[in-house]
């Protein structure tokens, strides 16, 4: 039987590792990325991100002339759309930019033919799949004669390659017809159970689970908060109330970063701000949380500065939005950093999983243990769980968002 192409749209943190899974399950892909520095790397046997195993796969697919990437769509019989879906943060709610979506199914219009397959993967608010189809309507397909859905992606940065392969995935079609035949596709390369609704119900779905992880964090973050007033260690709270047998409450952080679970609740509100309330309420606690950090961070500053006479040195440990990874998209640790800079305090930054950073004095652990007044834990990366840093900082003035001493 003749290979199936997938044109694969978006070549970044989930359209890379999907083209070169399914490279290597026996389908032909067509890898499309407008930045042509993207396009080059992968021709090449190359990755552009970082991400455990994908070097691998990219190389022997490209090498079996099995993915080739290109700056423009390619004619298919699968199309998958993997770009980004970010928000327009000027609003008081901020608004989903569906744009890059609306224009790479604009770009595959002319390629597409009855029988294809059309499907999203990018994190959607609801309705977007219906958009997709009125964009193709419009262009002149005949969209009754293709199949379109919705399949959101959850993989684990860090295991994508696996968990492509073992998570559950849902699909959701525009039509029960489409819904089985996209749902058919993914149980060709998915080990996990594929799981049909239709595409609405899809795109919530991808939306709720966000919103769950939010909401939950929400609620230790706000614990935290009241419990330093009250002079109550937050850590041991929660590890006495988690021995409950139905409560199982998640760790407090200095906010909520990364580009989904800080991002994809507001899809949500943004649809239906009078409804959305306790969606909302999370995102504003979480993003409070930041806030209430800098001012904690001042405090003890000024408790530093008085016990040793000079102007404190400020340690930052950690940047990334979670640990272990070097990825700071809307990571709350940069805020706070930059926070602290702006506002003239004296900085230095410790981030093991980058090698340098534009904005910040980057130093070493060793060094930092050795300069700064106060330690200030964002980020809980391996190398601060040591007793030396917990004898340091218990030493001099730390301020823990994140368990790195106390928790
Ligand atoms: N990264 C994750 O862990 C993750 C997890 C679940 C869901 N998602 C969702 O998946 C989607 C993609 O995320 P990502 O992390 O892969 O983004 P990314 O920024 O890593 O990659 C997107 C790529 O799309 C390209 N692009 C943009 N418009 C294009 C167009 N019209 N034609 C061709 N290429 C175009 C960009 O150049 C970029 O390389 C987002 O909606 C995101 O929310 C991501």
């Amino acid at each position: 039987m003749k290979k199936k192409t997938v044109c694969v749209v978006g070549m970044g943190y989930i359209g890379l590792p999907t083209a070169a899974l399914l490279a290597s399950n026996n389908f032909n892909v067509v890898g499309v990325d407008l930045n042509t520095n993207t396009v080059e790397t992968i021709n090449q046997g190359r990755i552009h991100i970082v991400e455990p195993d994908l070097d691998a796969f990219v190389r022997s697919a490209v090498a079996a002339k099995c993915l080739t990437a290109f700056t423009t769509p390619q004619p298919g019989d699968i199309y998958m759309i993997c770009v980004p879906t970010p928000f327009h943060e000027d609003a008081d709610i901020p608004q989903p930019n569906i744009d890059y979506v609306l224009a790479a199914v604009h770009s595959i219009a002319g390629f597409v033919k009855p029988g294809d397959l059309v499907i999203l993967e990018s994190t959607s608010p609801v309705g977007t799949t219906e958009k997709m189809a009125l964009v193709l309507k419009d262009a002149g397909v005949d969209v009754s004669q293709i199949h379109m859905a919705y399949c959101p992606e959850r993989v684990l940065p860090g295991k994508i390659m696996t968990e492509l392969v073992e998570n559950d995935r849902v699909v959701g079609g525009i039509t029960p017809a489409a819904t089985h035949a996209v749902s058919n596709f993914y149980r060709t390369f998915v080990r996990g159970t594929v799981l049909e609704t239709d595409a609405k119900t899809a795109e919530m779905c991808k939306l709720t689970e966000n919103s769950f992880r939010d909401v939950n964090i929400a609620f230790a973050n706000e614990l935290s908060m009241l419990c330093a007033k009250s002079g109550i260690d937050v850590w041991n709270l929660i590890a006495l109330a988690n021995c409950h047998p139905r409560v199982n409450i998640l760790q407090p952080g200095p906010g909520v970063g990364g580009h989904c679970i800080a991002v994809d609740p507001w899809f949500i509100v943004a649809g239906d701000p009078e409804t959305a309330r306790m969606i909302r309420t999370a995102r504003e606690v979480n993003n409070f949380k930041t806030d209430w950090a800098i001012d904690q961070i001042k405090i003890a500053v000024v408790d530093a500065s008085a016990r040793t006479g000079h102007k404190p040195k400020i340690a930052c440990l950690g940047l990334a939005f979670k640990p272990n990874i070097d990825d700071l998209r809307e990571s709350s640790a940069v805020r706070i950093a930059n926070a602290l800079i702006s506002e003239g305090y004296d900085v230095v930054v410790v981030e093991p999983n980058i090698e340098a950073h534009d904005q910040f004095a980057l130093v070493s652990l060793e060094e930092a243990l050795k300069l700064a007044d106060v330690f200030v834990a964002l980020v809980k990366h391996r190398e601060f769980l040591t007793d030396t840093v917990k004898a340091t900082m218990r030493q001099r003035s730390a301020v823990d968002f994140c368990g790195v001493v106390f928790g």
